[in-house]
């Protein structure tokens, strides 16, 4: 019986895990709204079709510095752990004057939200 309901629980938070993650990771996003939206350029360049993409490169964003223009970074989860746990160590230069989001939860959180959320003509539509 006790094997039963383990197995039902586990069950049950894998599905909520999913949902608690996206949801923890939205709110993660909320420190970097001073500087980020998904679907504008404002401070920093726009998120939406985020991932694949080359840094430096979000359309219409002429304030990249030449640090991450240069940086040969192609953005995916890998990328996105290393450069937010510490951007101005991880690429020397940016303009992206933040201290980072130091807990690996966290990150990997806001990351789950950043790939759905970004996903250009499904979750978003680039601002022209
Ligand atoms: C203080 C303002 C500020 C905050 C806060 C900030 N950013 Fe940035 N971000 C920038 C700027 C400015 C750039 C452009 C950096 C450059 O050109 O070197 C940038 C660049 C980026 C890039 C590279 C995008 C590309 O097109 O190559 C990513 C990804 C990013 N930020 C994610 C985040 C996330 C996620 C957060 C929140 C955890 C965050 N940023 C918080 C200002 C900020």
């Amino acid at each position: 019986m006790a094997a039963l309901l383990a197995l039902l629980c586990g069950g049950a938070s894998a599905a909520t895990s999913d949902a608690t993650a996206l949801k923890h990771g939205e709110e993660v996003y909320g420190r970097c709204l001073a500087c980020h939206a998904i679907e504008q350029n404002r401070t920093g360049p726009a998120h939406c079709g985020l991932f694949g993409r080359k840094a430096g490169t979000a359309p219409g964003y002429a304030s990249y510095s030449a640090a991450l223009k240069n940086s040969g970074i192609t953005w995916n989860e890998a990328t996105l752990s290393k450069f937010l746990a510490d951007p101005m160590n991880t690429v020397p230069g940016t303009n992206m004057t933040y201290l980072g989001v130091t807990d690996a939860k966290e990150r990997a959180d806001l990351i789950a939200y950043l790939k759905q959320a970004t996903q250009a003509g499904k979750a978003c539509q680039l601002a022209k």
